[in-house]
């Protein structure tokens, strides 16, 4: 996992995707977690917080959040935006959640867009810190990146301001391999590795984590009616799903 930080660290200095205002798709998670565990005041780990959007709508819902980033920058980024929040809604931390210590339970935790990062020993890893900071009968909220979609991809290339980024998709590992090269060679080319599950891989992949699947809530993706993101796309055509997890036993 050597790129995760470069990775990030360069695609926010020159994508503005984590500085966005916060939208409609941080208010749909939220009502999402409102729907199945239940309104405010509630508390909320979110993992790989980004930018924050999703944790400053939670927070200004009425949750009690803490959101974990890796990046200081990002980390600072969403500290500025709690500056508009009530004192004490929003906590960030910055660190690596595969070492860091956390003693709270919570009654929801959010890993959106972005489980995939390592193999699947340290997705294992990852999955029973998540159980073990679960209250009981508390549940997971994640999106999964679906193999269908990222296959039929391989080999394109799109432009994406000053870089191109060429889809690779790993078929012995099942892992989707973003590269990002800058058009005038300005900058060395970056790449991501994204594990990519269907439902029986995590299935398989949560054995013995101490949790389980209840229930798929999503498939996302371009709606090929509308040319929008939309929630409900075939799974054949998701990008990546969104699953809810819970104590197993
Ligand atoms: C694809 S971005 C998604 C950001 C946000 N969840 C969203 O949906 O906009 C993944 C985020 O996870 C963070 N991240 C990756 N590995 C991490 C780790 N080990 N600990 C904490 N954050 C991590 C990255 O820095 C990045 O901000």
């Amino acid at each position: 996992m050597e790129w995760v930080f470069e990775f990030y660290r360069k695609q926010n200095a020159w994508t503005s995707a984590y500085r966005q205002q916060p939208g409609e798709n941080e208010k749909f998670k939220t009502r999402l977690i409102e729907n199945n565990v239940g309104g405010p005041p509630l508390q909320v780990l979110e993992l790989g917080a980004g930018g924050g959007q999703f944790a400053v709508t939670c927070a200004r819902a009425g949750y009690q959040v803490v959101a974990v980033e890796l990046l200081p920058e990002l980390a600072d980024h969403i500290k500025e935006l709690a500056r508009s929040l009530p004192p004490d809604s929003l906590e960030v931390i910055c660190g690596d959640f595969f070492s860091l210590h956390i003693e709270e339970r919570f009654d929801t935790i959010c890993y959106w867009d972005g489980f995939g990062i390592g193999e699947d020993r340290e997705q294992r890893v990852l999955l029973k810190r998540i159980a073990s900071w679960l209250k009981p009968g508390g549940l997971v909220f994640m999106d999964v990146y679906s193999p269908w979609f990222w296959a039929r991809e391989d080999g394109k290339k799109q432009r994406w301001g000053e870089f191109w980024r060429e889809t690779g998709f790993d078929f012995s590992r099942c892992r989707l391999v973003d590269t990002f090269c800058h058009c005038e060679e300005k900058e060395e080319p970056f790449s991501q590795s994204l594990r990519c599950y269907t439902l029986p891989d995590l299935e398989l992949l949560l054995e013995g984590t101490g949790l389980k699947i209840v229930s798929i809530e999503y498939q996302a993706g371009f709606d090929p009616n509308t040319g929008e993101f939309g929630y409900q796309v075939d799974f054949s055509d998701a990008i990546m799903y969104g699953v809810i997890l819970g104590e197993d036993g």
